[in-house]
C-alpha cells in the first residue's frame, strides 16, 4: 500500500521583516510542489529517500540521534508517530521528490513537511487539513525552533493567507497573479538577516517605528488593491515595499540587479523573505512577461508562477 501527498511552496508577496515587530504580512501559496509517497516496507526500517540526501534507520532507533542530517529529522518525527499511533510493525519508506529550489526562502522545508506528514498518517487513514498542519508544525520546530508556522499553514491552506504574530487568516480574494521568480542564487541565512534588522532597529528607534506604520499602510492599501485586482497599483505597492527593505539593510547588490532588470517593464518587484540573497519575485500578466524574462534571464534563473489556492493535496 502506498500514500502520496503534496503541497506547494509559498513567497512573501508584503510584509516580510517588518512581521517580526507585528506587521501584518501577506503570503501566498504557488504552482511548485514536494510530493511525499510513503509505502511500509517488511524490513524493520525507517527509510527517507530524497534527491537531497536520503537516511535509513532501523525501528527502535533513539528519536535524538544527532547523527542523522538535520534536515531528515522531521520526516523521521512524523514517521516514528503514524508507526506508533497505528501499531504497524512493519517498517516505512518515504520517497520525496521536489520542483521547489530548496534553501531560497520559497518554503521548501515547510511544504515538504506538509506533504510528509500527510502522506505518511494517510497510510492509515486521512487526517483533515488541520491535523496534518499541527503535526507539520511540531515536526518543522524540531529543526527550527522559532518557525512561526506561518510557511507551513500557507503550504497546507494554499491560496492568499494574512499573517500576523498573533492570527493566521486564510483570505477570501482568489487573484490569478502571474509572478515570475527569479533566483540570486546567493545563499542566505534568514537568522543572520533578522538579526541584522534588530541591529538597524536598535540603532535607529525612531525611524524604524516609522517604517513600521508605512509598511502597514502599504499591506493595508494592497489588500485594497487585491481586492479589486488592481494589477498597477499591486505593483506600485510591491516596488514601495522593496525601498523600505533596501532602507533596512536586506538587499544585496545581485537583488538589486534582479529588481532593476525588472523594474523596467513588470508591474513591480521586490525580495520575497528574508533577503541577503534568496529570491525576488516582480509582478506581470500576459502584456509583459516575456520582456520580462529576458531582462531577468541576464541576471539570474527564473520561472513563472502562479497562485496556487488547492494547498495539500492527496493523489
Ligand atoms: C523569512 O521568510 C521572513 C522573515 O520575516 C522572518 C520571519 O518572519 O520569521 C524575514
Amino acid at each position: 500500500m502506498t500514500s502520496t501527498a503534496s503541497a506547494p511552496a509559498k513567497v512573501i508577496l508584503f510584509g516580510e521583516h517588518f512581521v517580526v515587530y507585528g506587521v501584518r504580512a501577506l503570503l501566498c501559496a504557488i504552482d511548485k510542489r514536494i510530493t511525499a509517497t510513503s509505502k511500509t516496507i517488511d524490513e524493520k526500517k525507517i527509510r527517507i529517500i530524497s534527491e537531497i540526501g536520503s537516511v535509513e534507520v532501523p525501528l527502535g532507533s533513539p528519536e535524538s540521534d544527532h547523527r542523522t542530517a538535520r534536515f531528515m529529522r522531521p520526516f523521521l518525527y512524523v514517521t516514528r508517530r503514524a508507526l506508533k499511533e497505528s501499531g504497524e510493525k512493519r517498517g516505512i519508506e518515504m520517497k520525496l521528490e521536489s520542483e521547489i529550489p530548496p534553501g531560497m526562502g520559497l518554503g521548501s522545508s515547510s511544504a515538504a513537511c506538509v506533504a510528509a506528514t500527510a502522506s505518511v498518517t494517510g497510510l492509515f487513514g486521512r487526517k483533515p487539513a488541520e491535523e496534518v498542519l499541527r503535526r507539520a508544525i511540531e515536526a518543522e520546530r524540531i529543526i527550527f525552533e522559532d518557525a512561526s508556522g506561518a510557511d507551513s499553514s500557507v503550504s497546507a491552506l494554499g491560496g492568499l493567507v494574512s499573517y500576523s504574530k498573533d492570527r493566521i487568516e486564510k483570505m477570501g480574494s482568489r487573484n490569478d497573479l502571474s509572478l515570475i521568480i527569479a533566483n540570486s542564487r546567493q545563499v542566505h541565512s534568514t537568522r543572520e538577516e533578522v538579526l541584522k534588522v534588530r541591529e538597524f532597529k536598535r540603532k535607529n528607534e525612531k525611524l524604524f517605528s516609522q517604517m513600521c506604520a508605512d509598511e502597514s499602510a502599504i499591506v493595508e492599501a494592497a489588500l485594497g488593491a487585491l481586492e479589486k485586482n488592481d494589477l498597477r497599483e499591486i505593483g506600485l505597492l510591491m516596488s514601495k515595499n522593496q525601498k523600505l527593505l533596501e532602507k533596512i539593510g536586506v538587499s544585496t547588490p545581485k537583488l538589486d540587479a534582479l529588481v532593476g532588470a525588472a523594474s523596467k517593464t513588470s508591474y513591480g518587484s521586490k525580495i520575497t523573505g528574508a533577503g541577503g540573497g534568496g529570491c525576488t519575485i516582480s509582478l506581470v500578466d500576459k502584456t509583459n512577461t516575456e520582456q520580462t524574462l529576458e531582462s531577468l534571464r541576464k541576471v539570474g534563473d527564473c520561472f513563472v508562477a502562479k497562485i496556487d489556492f488547492e494547498g495539500l493535496r492527496y493523489l
